[in-house]
């Protein structure tokens, strides 16, 4: 039976490359959250190994679960329900998490609900918030995946009215920071390089698409790829282009941080201008910024500054992907009854509305 102040729901989350379990109550009490995040594996790649991740996960989801139900102080028994990614993500590793809450859920003879990690994403402002956002509200979805402006009406009513025509914002990113010799994942290596610059000598594109919601950051990486292969020359540029090889070369500090000042700007101003507007125009009484991506110092200040309506931003450990986010949206669809009746299979290219 659910206990009067709302249901315990463990959430398992293994859509990308990271191994998170959580325990959450009443769909904003983080009572424990654990992860294992696979950078180092990937890190001499400079991206995520499909087949690697999917291993990396299975070696560590039993350790991660003991210890987040040993930190969170409950035992599985106490459960009123489970949650676990579905999808969008990388099958195998949607798998390995879809496997593991199936097999619990029916040991302990619990509830289990899927869940769309972009809901998941959404959802994440109101953990351990006492001043959640207010509905409706436009969702600034920024990760290394996706770069979604969904429109909520309310929880489980959503629009998506804008998203990427080709990188994630974050994919981008990181994207940049290999072409500039930094280190993955490059969103936070881009932030350091920029941070202290407040301006640029360079003036890199922004892709305003005119009239729409939709993003584009192609043409601002192949403009970044041009400056590098001006700076390098073309002969060690083709190098390092045929070799894969962006953390070689570039050896200039002052050159790195004015490129990646001009980028990040580039990027920021694009997100918050296209969310302030739709927010306005949608009447959105609040924005939500979420996702990886939403770590960004200058984002987070850009979208506040610009905003008519007050902005909700989770803490850092929730903007980065969280099984504690898959639960709070887990108790909502728990609450409109949104349970699994049969086996689930991984919904790799699961969309939100
Ligand atoms: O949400 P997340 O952990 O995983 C995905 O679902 O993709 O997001 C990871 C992404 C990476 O692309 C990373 O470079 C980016 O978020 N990121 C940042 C910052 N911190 C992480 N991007 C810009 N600025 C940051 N400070
Ligand atoms: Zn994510």
């Amino acid at each position: 039976m659910t206990a009067p102040d709302g249901p315990l729901v463990a959430a398992i989350e293994t859509s990308c490359d990271d191994t998170s379990v959580a325990v959450v109550r009443a769909g904003r009490e983080e009572l424990a959250l654990k992860s294992q995040t696979q950078i180092e594996p990937h890190a001499a790649l400079g991206g995520i190994v499909p087949e690697a991740a999917a291993r990396i996960h299975v070696e560590a989801i039993d350790a991660v679960w003991n210890a987040c139900l040993s930190e969170a102080a409950v035992d599985a028994a106490e459960l009123d329900a489970l949650a676990v990614t579905q999808g969008p993500g990388l099958p195998g590793s949607l798998l390995v998490g879809l496997g593991f809450a199936q097999g619990l859920a029916y040991a302990l003879d619990r509830p289990l609900v899927p869940v769309n990690h972009l809901e998941g994403h959404f959802a994440s402002p109101w953990l351990n918030d006492g001043n959640p956002p207010e509905f409706p509200l436009m969702a600034l979805i920024v990760s290394g995946g996706h770069t979604e402006l969904v429109y909520g009406a309310a929880p489980g009513d959503y629009r998506v009215i804008g998203r990427t025509r080709d990188d994630a914002a974050g994919e981008a990113f990181d994207k940049v920071a290999r072409m500039l010799g930094l280190s993955y994942p490059g969103g936070p290596a881009i932030q350091r390089a920029a941070a202290g610059r407040d301006g640029s000598p360079f003036e890199l594109p922004r892709a305003w698409l005119p009239g729409g919601s939709d993003f584009s950051f192609s043409g601002l990486k192949t403009a970044v790829w041009r400056l590098v292969h001006d700076q390098l020359g073309p002969v060690e540029a083709a190098r390092i282009r045929a070799a894969n090889d962006g953390a070689a070369g570039i050896d200039d500090a002052e050159f790195v941080a004015d490129v990646a000042h001009a980028f990040e700007v580039s990027v920021v101003d694009v997100l918050v201008a296209k969310t302030v507007r739709a927010a306005r125009q949608m009447r959105a009484v609040a924005i939500t910024l979420t996702g990886g991506v939403a770590a960004n110092a200058r984002l987070r200040a850009a979208l506040t500054a610009a905003s008519p309506v007050p902005v909700h931003v989770p803490a850092l450990k929730h903007c980065v992907d969280n099984a504690s986010m898959i639960a709070v949206a887990g108790s909502w669809r728990l609450a409109r009854g949104e349970v699994a009746s049969g086996p689930l299979e991984p919904e790799p290219g699961l969309a939100l509305a």
